[in-house]
């Protein structure tokens, strides 16, 4: 049976916690620069309808490096649902390719891909999620604190993909986690009910940053107008007045907490400069991960492990 990574859900507590084993392991082969190509022979077809620096850089490479060859097509190769029928282009894809990795708008098309493909699906985000992106993060949340314990991570911005991938993390390893965000930019409601009921996790809606952020150990956001969204950036940043991130709001936590970003970041948006640069700042370090974490979920999949 194949199996998909299309939401952190998707994988049990133990299996994200051996994709962590798996991703350190990794990381040092590679920092060791040992040979170690599970992945020879191996093709990955990459489906990209939106723009992308990291996830395509971190799985072409990290795909390239496992010794297999990863293929990028753009928004001009494959008009997804358009040009073609996603549950013909999947069934297309699978004949030639090993695995496919998608970034798309639309859930929906991530699902289809996934029914219709005979070989494993990984989502590269979509309108709704970006889970590689947050297992990437709690592995490097991981690597700082040593341990996952205790952890309250306040999320400060839009209740976007982002948060909906933390809140099902937080239906599989325990998290305080608060999205702090405008009134009209709430999570969708099934997730939250969702990361809830799961009942291990304490989720918390808010719309006060400053209250929000007091004992955090990680200070997270993102952009307020997320791709598919850019013409709404100015009445955005009418409506998140009050949301960025700066030193006093990192000030306020009243702890030595850690900032992430998902990143690309928009400086003086939601956040600033000096908070980027910050020593609190382990954006560089997440984005680094984004390649070794995908790879502990790649060799997962392709059962190489
Ligand atoms: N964080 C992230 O997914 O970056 P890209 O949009 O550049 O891939
Ligand atoms: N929320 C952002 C994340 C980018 C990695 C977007 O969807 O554009």
């Amino acid at each position: 049976m194949k199996r998909d990574f299309l939401h952190v859900t998707d994988f049990s507590t133990d299996e994200i916690l051996e994709t962590f084993a798996l991703a350190r392991e990794v990381k040092e082969k590679f920092r060791r620069r040992e040979h170690y190509q599970p992945l020879a022979g191996q093709t990955m077809a990459m489906i990209f309808a939106k723009p992308s620096a990291r996830t395509r850089i971190s799985f072409e490479t990290g795909f390239f490096r496992l010794g297999g060859h990863a293929l990028y097509l753009g928004p001009q190769d494959i008009s997804l649902g358009t040009r073609e029928a996603v549950k013909d282009i999947a069934r297309v894809i699978a004949r030639y390719n090993d695995v496919i990795m998608a970034r798309v708008f639309a859930h929906d098309h991530v699902l289809k891909l996934a029914h219709y493909a005979s070989v494993p699906v990984v989502n590269g985000l979509t309108d709704y999620n970006h889970p590689c992106q947050i297992m990437a993060d709690m592995f490097t949340i991981l690597e700082h604190r040593g341990h996952l314990d205790d952890l309250k991570v306040v999320y400060v911005g839009d209740g976007n993909n982002i948060v909906h991938s933390w809140l099902r993390m937080a239906q599989r390893l325990p998290i305080h986690f608060v999205c702090a965000c405008p009134e009209r930019y709430q999570p969708d409601a099934e997730t939250v009910a969702l990361a809830r009921e799961a009942g291990f996790s304490a989720i918390e809606i808010s719309h006060d940053p400053v209250t929000a952020v007091k004992g955090a150990d990680i200070v997270y956001t993102d952009v307020w107008a997320s791709m598919g969204q850019k013409e709404e950036a100015e009445q955005r940043k009418i409506d998140f007045r009050g949301f960025q991130v700066d030193d006093q709001l990192m000030e306020a936590t009243g702890k030595d907490s850690l900032f992430m970003h998902c990143l690309p970041v928009e400086r003086g948006i939601e956040t600033t400069d000096s908070v980027v640069e910050s020593h609190a700042s382990i954006v560089f370090d997440q984005a680094e991960n984004r390649m070794h974490a995908q790879n502990g979920i790649l060799l997962k999949l392709l059962h190489k492990s």
